[in-house]
């Protein structure tokens, strides 16, 4: 019985008998596979000792890997037969490798280890036939990495996760309150300043406890290069998000002429400078919705172009609070100077602008759900966070659209009441409830479901310190997701959840090879738990959102 996750499409056996695979099976490749090529030789080699010595073409046997046209973009049909060895043809180049994902899921959990082991028996993949395709072509993975910085090498790492879990869209928050990740060269107070908080809140934003020690750090534009090769090595794409106009204060710190320096000035006698925002929750601080700002933005982008290649560039749009707008007289003066009718109108410009602008350097805009309020911009698409509604809206308006909703797929919420479960935000979302996320809302008829791209698994590090916390939160529900987004699943209520935790017993054992900090089943290691008021939401606050 297989015990592949994502759930592929179609497995014709598997038989008890099998190819062996050693030291000696060589490796064919055509040309349009070498990433798998690469990745087979590097994985493999490293985890069981295969060298996967180079094979001529007309060789028999062994593993091959070949292109299909017959085969849809990211499609794969992996073959074990007698004949001929082990194949993998892709629809494309991307199908290969995630067949390749499945040929190691086939060879036992030491293929997931990262230092070589001997393997107690024989390798061999049983003779079957496997048939495979993704629902979507969208499906992500959202890393926070301004509320906790994730150095290059957990970056990296995690690519690793999503490449091993069939995702293939890394949206990568960058910037916001608490933190500025990004080096760019025209503006490096951004990152001297912007990238260090003194302190930070630790827990829920009510708890009483400070981390009384400075909290930060960036990525140079090479880290930032080589995390984009080495993610377009594994056919994931890295979207980066730039959060305006709200969730600015970090950048409003290097640069206090961003803020709406008029009401920061008379709320603070006169001082207009901000620090880098060491709590959590929404900061009232937004940019100015002024030209020396867009200008600004406009070379933060033109640095970002040139790093990331992805088609979308996530401009944020969330939870900016409009209070500053309507206390501020320059803001108001906006408004008046561009005929809008009020502040939702002057986000909408704000974010209609860079639209304008990402759309004529032959980009796309995507934002959070919130920019569809005074108006979505023209090329826009809509990450959907509170829920399907700005899914629903904007697929009705023909736009394009990534589910991502939080009751669902936030996985810094808890995934279990009790005591010992050390994140005391958000709802409980178990791993069978994510396991019965639908992407797609039953209202939207099948042109507007076309629509969706797919969906996303959003990480939020508020209390996330380090890459443990983050695996505790992201494991094993991001498991649950990858197949959700891969796989051709019933709607929710008829999917077979108890076969889900069958294959998962196996994927704990490949997960405990990666060296990922699951949470158990049975609940935290004791080393997890976090006793006492942190791991309790605090007497009558409100959720964190
Ligand atoms: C969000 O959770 N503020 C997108």
């Amino acid at each position: 019985m297989s015990e592949l996750i994502p759930a592929p499409r179609a497995v014709e056996g598997p038989s008890p008998c099998g190819v062996p695979l050693d030291g000696d099976t060589p490796l064919w490749a055509a040309p349009g596979t070498q990433t798998t090529e690469r990745w087979l030789r590097a994985t493999l080699g490293a985890a069981l000792g295969l060298p996967l010595r180079p094979a001529p073409e007309d060789g028999r046997g062994g593993v091959r890997l070949l292109l299909d046209d017959s085969l849809k973009p990211e499609a794969y049909r992996l073959s074990a037969t007698a004949d001929r060895g082990v194949e993998i043809r892709g629809g494309d180049p991307a199908g290969v490798f995630w067949g390749a994902q499945t040929l190691r899921q086939l060879l036992g959990p030491e293929a997931f280890r990262r230092a070589p082991v001997r393997p107690d028996h024989t390798l061999g993949i049983p003779h079957q036939i496997i048939e495979d395709s993704p629902r979507f072509r969208w499906r992500g993975l959202m890393l926070d990495v301004a509320r906790h910085f994730m150095p290059k090498d957990g970056v990296l790492r995690y690519l690793d996760l999503m490449a091993a879990h069939k995702l293939n869209v890394f949206h990568f928050h960058l910037t916001d309150d608490q933190g500025w990740r990004l080096e760019i060269q025209r503006y490096p107070r951004l990152t001297e300043v912007g990238s260090w908080r003194a302190r930070t809140k630790f827990g829920h934003r009510a708890s009483p406890l400070w981390e009384e020690k400075p909290h930060g750090g960036y990525y140079t534009q090479d880290d930032i290069r080589e995390i984009v090769a080495y993610a377009a090595e594994r056919h994931i794409t890295v979207v980066p998000e730039i959060d305006v106009p709200g969730h600015s204060q970090a950048a409003i710190a290097a640069y206090p002429e961003l803020g709406n320096t008029d009401v920061v000035a008379s709320a603070t006698a006169g001082d207009t400078a901000l620090s880098v925002w060491d709590s959590w929750g929404v900061s009232p601080n937004v940019l100015a919705p002024a030209d020396n700002t867009l200008r600004f933005y406009e070379g933060v982008f033109e640095e970002v172009l040139d790093l990331f290649p992805s088609e979308f560039i996530h401009v944020g749009g969330d939870e900016c609070p409009k209070d500053q707008w309507r206390r501020s007289p320059a803001a108001q003066a906006r408004i008046r100077e561009l005929g809008l009718a009020d502040e939702d109108e002057l986000q909408s410009w704000f974010i209609g602008h860079f639209d304008t602008w990402l759309s004529a350097r032959g980009r796309r805009l995507i934002g959070w759900d919130e920019i569809l309020e005074g108006g979505l911009a023209a090329g826009a698409t809509v990450s959907s966070w509170r829920g399907y509604a700005g899914g629903i809206a904007a697929a009705r308006a023909g736009h394009d659209v990534v589910m991502c909703p939080e009751q669902q797929v936030y996985l810094d919420h808890r995934q279990a009441d009790g005591a010992d479960e050390p994140v005391p935000i958000g709802y409980v979302r178990t791993l069978e409830d994510v396991y019965r996320f639908e992407p797609v809302p039953p209202q939207l008829t099948e042109a507007e479901a076309g629509r969706v791209l797919g969906t996303q698994a959003n990480v939020w590090t508020e209390v996330m310190e380090n890459q443990a916390r983050v695996d505790y939160q992201a494991f094993p529900r991001l498991a649950a997701f990858a197949e959700v987004a891969w796989s051709a699943l019933p709607p929710p209520a008829e999917r077979d959840f108890a076969d889900f935790e069958r294959r998962m017993a196996a994927h704990y054992r490949r997960l405990d090879a990666l060296g990922v900090a699951y949470r158990p089943p049975a609940g935290p290691r004791p080393w997890q738990r976090r006793p006492g008021v942190l791991g309790r939401p605090i007497e009558g606050a409100p959720p964190n959102r």
